[in-house]
C-alpha cells in the first residue's frame, strides 16, 4: 500500500484550484439511471470513489467512459437492478442508485451498508420515503428489496434523530421524478450537492422546487431525458485547503471555492484570528499572527459540515487555549483523536465532544488513516508537525482528494507519495 511522506514546518503559500464535487457527482452518475438517454458530466473529480461508481454503472447494463474528467454515461435498455454487497461495502454512497434502479426498473437490489469507522449507517429514512411512494420494501439476506409497478407521488417528514439525510433526500427526489403526482419532502437536506443533484434532475426534465430549502417539491413526469452538466466544486476539499492554511501561518488562493458553500467555516476561521477574502474567482485565506480557541458543533447545512469536523481538531491542537468540538451527525467519528494524540496533541473525548487543549507543538510520526477525513486531519498535522510524518494506508484519502500531495506540494508542502514496493 502507497504511503505518504510529510516534512513539517510548512508555511503554504500560493494558488491551488478545487476539483469537482465528490458529493455531488456520485448521486448525479445515479440519477442517469432514470433515462435511456446519453448523459456528460463534466468537472468530475479523479477519485477512487468515482470509479467504483463508473464500475457499479457498467454492472448494471450502462455504457460509461471516463476521461479528461468528463463522464458520458449511456445507459441505454440496462436490465441490471441489483447494487451487490461487493459495491456497497466499499463504498457506502452505493446506495443512492436504489431509488433511480426503483423507478425506472419498478425493483431494486441494493446491500444494505452496515457501518464503517464513522459509525452505523442505517437507511430507515430511505425506506421509509420509498415506502411513502407507495414501495414494498423487503429486508433479505442483508440486501434491501424494492418493488414498484408505478410510484405514486406523497407528503413525507424525511428528518431522523441527528437530522436531515443527504443521500436520503437525493433518492427520495430522484424516485419521485417519476412517481405519479406531487411529493413533498419536509426536512429534506439541502446540501449543496443535493441542490446540484436536483440541478441535473431539473435539466433531464424533472419539475423540482424548494431544493435550496428544507421543504423539496417534486411534480412527478412520464419520463427523463439525458443532460449535460457541470459539478459544484468541492466544498470538502476547498475547506481542508483553508484549513491547512490558516493553521500553517500560510496565504493561499482556493480557486474555485464558494463562499456561498462554506459559510460556517468562514466564520469559524474568521473567529480564530485568520483572514478571509472571497470573490467569484475563489476564497483567500491567510493566517493569523495565533489561532484563538474555538468551539464548533457540527451540523447539517448551513451548519458546520462533519466532514470538515476531523479537520478543524487537527487545527484546534495549535490554539492558544481550550477548544470543544462536539460531533452531532456522527457521534463516534473521531477515529483520528488517538492518531492525533500520537503526535503530540492533548485531547480527550467526553461523550460526542473532543476537548482540545491547545498550545501544543506537534511531532511528526508514523500514523494510519483510517477513513477519508481522518486522513486529511493527519496530513494537515504532519504539514505543522516538527519532523517527518509517514502515514500509511493512504488509500482512504484517495477516495475523496485528488492529486493531494501534487496540490500541497504546489503551495510550498514537503509531502511524497511512496508507492508501495
Ligand atoms: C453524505 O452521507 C455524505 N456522503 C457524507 O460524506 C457526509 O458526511 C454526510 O452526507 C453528512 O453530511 C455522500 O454524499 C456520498 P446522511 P449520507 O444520510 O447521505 C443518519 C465524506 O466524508 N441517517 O446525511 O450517507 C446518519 O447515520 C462522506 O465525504 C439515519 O439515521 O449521510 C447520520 O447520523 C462521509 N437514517 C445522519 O443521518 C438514514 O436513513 C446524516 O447522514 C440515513 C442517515
Amino acid at each position: 500500500m502507497d504511503k505518504l511522506f510529510i516534512k513539517g514546518r510548512s508555511k503554504l503559500k500560493g494558488k491551488v484550484r478545487t476539483s469537482g464535487s465528490k458529493n455531488s457527482v456520485l448521486p448525479i452518475m445515479a440519477a442517469c439511471l432514470l433515462t435511456k438517454e446519453r448523459s456528460v458530466i463534466k468537472n468530475v473529480p479523479d477519485l477512487s470513489d468515482v470509479r467504483t461508481m463508473v464500475r457499479l454503472l457498467q454492472r448494471l447494463g450502462a455504457k460509461v467512459e471516463f476521461c479528461d474528467r468528463t463522464l458520458i454515461i449511456e445507459p441505454g435498455n440496462y436490465k441490471g437492478d441489483t447494487a451487490t454487497y461487493k459495491f456497497v461495502s466499499v463504498m457506502r454512497a452505493s446506495v443512492c442508485v436504489l431509488g433511480p434502479l426503483l423507478a425506472k426498473q419498478k425493483t431494486a437490489n441494493v446491500s444494505l451498508p452496515g457501518g464503517c469507522v464513522i459509525g452505523p449507517r442505517p437507511v430507515d429514512l430511505h425506506i421509509k420515503g420509498l415506502k411513502a411512494l407507495g414501495a414494498d420494501i423487503d429486508i433479505s439476506h442483508g440486501y434491501l428489496i424494492a418493488k414498484a409497478k408505478q410510484l405514486q407521488g406523497a407528503n413525507m417528514y424525511l428528518g431522523g434523530a441527528y437530522g436531515s439525510s443527504v443521500l436520503a433526500t437525493g433518492n427520495i427526489m430522484m424516485a419521485a421524478t417519476l412517481a405519479k403526482g406531487k411529493t413533498t419532502i419536509e426536512n429534506a437536506a439541502c446540501e449543496p450537492e443535493v441542490v446540484d443533484l436536483a440541478e441535473m434532475l431539473i435539466k433531464m426534465g424533472a419539475k423540482i422546487k424548494g431544493h435550496k430549502t428544507h421543504t423539496i417539491e417534486i411534480e412527478g413526469v412520464k419520463s427523463l431525458g439525458g443532460a449535460s452538466h457541470t459539478t459544484i466544486p468541492d466544498r470538502i476539499e476547498a475547506g481542508t485547503f483553508m484549513i491547512a492554511a490558516a493553521m500553517s501561518s500560510g496565504d493561499v488562493i482556493i480557486e474555485g471555492a464558494r463562499a456561498d458553500h462554506l459559510g460556517a467555516l468562514i466564520d469559524k476561521l474568521k473567529s480564530t484570528g485568520a483572514h478571509i477574502n472571497s470573490n467569484t474567482d475563489g476564497i483567500k485565506v491567510k493566517g493569523g499572527r495565533t489561532i484563538k480557541p474555538v468551539d464548533v458543533v457540527t451540523l447539517p447545512f448551513p451548519g458546520f459540515p462533519t466532514d470538515l469536523q476531523a479537520q478543524i481538531t487537527a487545527m484546534m491542537c495549535l490554539a492558544k487555549g481550550i477548544s470543544i468540538v462536539t460531533e452531532k451527525i456522527y457521534p463516534e467519528r473521531f477515529m483520528h483523536i488517538s492518531e492525533l494524540n500520537r503526535m503530540g496533541a492533548d485531547i480527550i473525548l467526553e461523550g460526542e465532544s473532543a476537548i482540545i487543549k491547545g498550545q501544543r507543538r506537534l511531532m511528526g510520526a508514523p500514523v494510519m488513516a483510517s477513513d477519508l477525513r481522518a486522513s486529511a486531519a493527519l496530513v494537515l498535522a504532519g504539514l505543522v508537525g516538527e519532523g517527518t510524518t509517514e502515514i500509511s494506508r493512504i488509500y482512504h484519502l484517495d477516495r475523496g482528494y485528488e492529486n493531494i500531495e501534487q496540490k500541497l506540494a504546489s503551495l510550498g508542502a514537503k509531502i511524497w507519495r511512496e508507492k508501495e514496493k
